[in-house]
């Protein structure tokens, strides 16, 4: 990737530890949202308890895309530390389309779910949810990589995400 750096900022760590945190909120707390939505789009009205879950998935979802664009913006000025020039190069591919993919997703969920909520947009809403048969399985594959390459390829791929690089 251009723009190597050495490792990752305290900044970039934080945000990704709790971007991470919030996709794992998002993927757990969708139900209500799904309810009052379906609601909506019947033309009913949602009960209480769901508008509240909504709220607090619509607020979690929109603190993600202001957090990845901040995430973004600190990238392309600190850089970021490349793929272990050691691995193969698929493996180095696989690692880095991960990492875009995953971009696309905290920026695109929250867009498209906004679409879906305040545009009224019913197929919006659909593609939204199925959205997480990709996002899990990537998320799943991303985190069993950062493991494996602590774990069994012993490199400093998970530990410069855990402590700050030293400028
Ligand atoms: C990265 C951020 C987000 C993730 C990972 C996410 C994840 C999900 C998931 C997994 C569902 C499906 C729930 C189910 O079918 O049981 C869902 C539903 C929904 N989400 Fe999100 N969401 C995110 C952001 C947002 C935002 C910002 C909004 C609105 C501004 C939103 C609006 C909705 C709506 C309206 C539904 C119901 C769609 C339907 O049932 O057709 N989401 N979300
Ligand atoms: C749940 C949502 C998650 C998202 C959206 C996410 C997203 C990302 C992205 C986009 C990058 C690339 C950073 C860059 O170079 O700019 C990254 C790096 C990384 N992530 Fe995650 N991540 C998540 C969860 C996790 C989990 C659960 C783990 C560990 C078990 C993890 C470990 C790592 C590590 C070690 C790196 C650094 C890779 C490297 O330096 O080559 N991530 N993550």
């Amino acid at each position: 990737m251009a723009n190597d750096s050495k490792g990752y900022s305290g900044l970039q760590i934080a945000l990704h530890w709790l971007i991470a945190a919030l996709v794992v909120f998002q993927l757990v707390f969708a139900e209500q949202i799904e309810q009052a939505f379906d609601d909506r789009i019947d033309g009913g009205m949602p009960v209480p308890a769901e508008e509240i879950g909504a709220w607090l998935h619509v607020a979690g979802g929109l603190t993600i895309l202001l957090l990845a664009l901040i995430r973004i913006v600190v990238r392309a000025r600190h850089g970021a530390p490349a793929v272990p020039r050691e691995h193969p190069a698929p493996l180095r591919w696989i690692a880095l389309a991960t990492h875009y993919l995953l971009y696309g997703f905290i920026i695109g969920m929250p867009l498209v779910g906004a679409a879906a909520w305040f545009g009224g947009i019913e197929a919006a809403g659909a593609f939204h949810s199925a959205a997480r048969f990709i996002l899990v399985p990537l998320i799943v594959l991303h985190a069993a990589g950062a493991l494996v390459e602590h774990f069994v390829l012993r490199t400093n791929v998970l530990r410069r995400m855990l402590v700050p690089e030293k400028r």
